[in-house]
């Protein structure tokens, strides 16, 4: 599925600054990617709720399945510095079709944001298609799951 720029909503003048910081923060974290099995780099980005960025990048394993996604990386550097919630998410990566974060990382997500947060896919030109949480994990399961953790 490809979106045109057009596709993707304007935004006023402070939301497009944070896009601009996001997407520098997540190019530059795809620099740094060891991806040396796919050789798919991925660079993701993510404001927290003290408008602070945290990013991230795919780092792979010899063990294929412990490698681990670039939207992994950059939760944990949220949480480590403190970070509560997630407020706009940025994913970059180089394909024909936009970059989406895997199913996996959805979820990874969705622990920290809202279904109305933002979710960009760009790649090193443009932001390739916008979505939100919500529209990426529709009728998610999340914390407010676990509000009654004993067996009724
Ligand atoms: N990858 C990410 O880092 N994020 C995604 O959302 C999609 C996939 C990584 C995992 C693996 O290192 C490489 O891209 C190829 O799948």
């Amino acid at each position: 599925m490809t979106m045109s720029v057009e596709t993707v909503t304007p935004l006023d003048d402070t939301s497009a600054q944070t896009l601009a910081r996001l997407l520098a923060a997540a190019r530059a974290a795809r620099e740094r990617a060891y991806a040396p099995y796919s050789h798919f780099a991925v660079g993701a980005a993510l404001l927290d709720e003290q408008g602070r960025i945290h990013a991230g990048c795919n780092v792979e394993n010899a063990a294929y399945p412990q490698g681990q996604c670039a939207e992994a990386s950059a939760i944990a550097h949220l949480v480590l510095a403190g970070g509560a919630r997630i407020l706009a998410a940025v994913v970059v990566g180089v394909a024909d079709d936009p970059v989406t974060p895997c199913g996996g990382c959805r979820q990874r997500l969705r622990e920290f944001a809202a279904d109305d947060v933002p979710v960009w896919a760009a790649d090193l030109q443009t932001v390739r298609a916008q979505f939100t949480v919500g529209q990426l994990l529709p009728a998610s399961f999340g914390p407010g799951h676990l509000k009654h953790p004993l067996k009724p």
